[in-house]
C-alpha cells in the first residue's frame, strides 16, 4: 500500500537504494517494491520524461492518432500512455519486466494489451513492423535496459512509423548516452531511419545523488523508420 505522504528525502533513499550494478532480477525486485509509491515519488522528483517524450512524438507524428497503434516499452505504471491519450492517441500496448508495475498499468485501463518481458535477456514479445509508434521512456540508462534493445524497437515499428527514446544526461549516465547517440547515428547512416527531433533538456528531473545539485539534464530522441 502507498505511504500517505512522501518527502524528497524518501524518494532519494529509494532511488539510491537501487545500485547500478544490481542484476536485472534485482532491478525488477526494486521496481516491484516501488510500484505503489512510484507515481507519487516521480511527481516529487519533478520527473518530466513521460510528458516530454509524448509531446515530442505528438509534435513530429504525421497520421491518424486515433487509430495509431502505440507500443510503450518499459511502460511502468502507464504515465506515457496517459499523456499520449490527452494528445489524441487511443491504442496502446505495454511491455515491462515488473509484474507490480504492470498491475498498476492494468488498473489505469488504457492498454489493450500488457506483456511481461525482461528486456535485454528476452526477446521483445511483439510482432515485427506492427506499431505506428514505439516509445521507451525512463528506462534506457546504465544498469537498466541495454542498447541491444534499440534494434528490436526498430523492428517492431512499421515502415514510416516513429521510435521515441529518452535517456539521462548526468555524469553517471554520460558514457551510456554517448554510446546511445553513436548507435542512433549509425542506424541513420545505414538508412534504417531519419532523425525527426533531438531535444536536450536541462531540467529533466531533480538530482538525487550527493555529487549533483538542482536538476539533472536528459534528452528525447525521435526517429522515423524509413518507409519501404
Ligand atoms: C523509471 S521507470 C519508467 C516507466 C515509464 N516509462 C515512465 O516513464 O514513467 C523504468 C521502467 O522500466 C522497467 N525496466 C527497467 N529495466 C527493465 C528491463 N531490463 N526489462 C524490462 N523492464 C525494465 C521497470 O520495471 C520500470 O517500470
Amino acid at each position: 500500500m502507498a505511504k500517505a505522504v512522501r518527502s524528497f528525502s524518501d524518494v532519494k533513499d529509494v532511488i539510491l537504494s537501487c545500485h547500478k550494478d544490481a542484476t536485472p532480477e534485482d532491478k525488477m525486485g526494486f521496481y516491484d517494491k516501488w510500484a505503489d509509491n512510484y507515481e507519487q515519488d516521480v511527481a516529487i522528483l519533478d520527473y518530466r520524461a513521460p510528458g516530454l517524450a509524448a509531446d515530442a512524438l505528438a509534435a513530429g507524428f504525421q497520421g491518424d492518432r486515433e487509430n495509431a497503434v502505440v507500443l510503450d516499452v518499459a511502460c511502468g505504471t502507464g504515465l506515457v500512455a496517459s499523456r499520449l491519450q490527452t494528445l489524441g492517441f487511443r491504442r496502446f500496448v505495454g511491455v515491462d519486466g515488473s509484474e507490480a508495475m504492470l498491475r498498476q498499468a492494468r488498473d489505469r485501463g488504457l492498454y489493450q494489451e500488457l506483456l511481461q518481458c525482461m528486456l535485454g535477456s528476452e526477446e521483445l514479445p511483439v510482432p515485427v513492423e506492427t506499431y505506428n509508434a514505439v516509445l521507451i521512456v525512463g528506462a534506457l540508462s546504465v544498469g537498466q535496459v541495454p542498447l541491444t534493445v534499440i534494434k528490436d524497437l526498430w523492428k517492431a515499428t512499421k515502415p514510416g512509423g516513429y521510435v521515441c527514446m529518452t535517456t539521462r544526461g548526468n555524469t553517471s549516465n554520460k558514457g551510456f548516452k554517448d554510446q546511445l547517440e553513436c548507435l542512433l547515428k549509425k542506424m541513420e547512416t545505414e538508412g534504417l531511419w531519419t532523425a525527426v527531433s533531438v531535444t536536450e533538456v536541462q531540467a529533466w528531473e531533480r538530482a538525487v545523488s550527493d555529487e549533483e545539485a538542482g536538476y539533472i539534464p536528459g534528452a528525447v530522441y525521435l526517429y522515423r523508420k524509413t518507409a519501404l
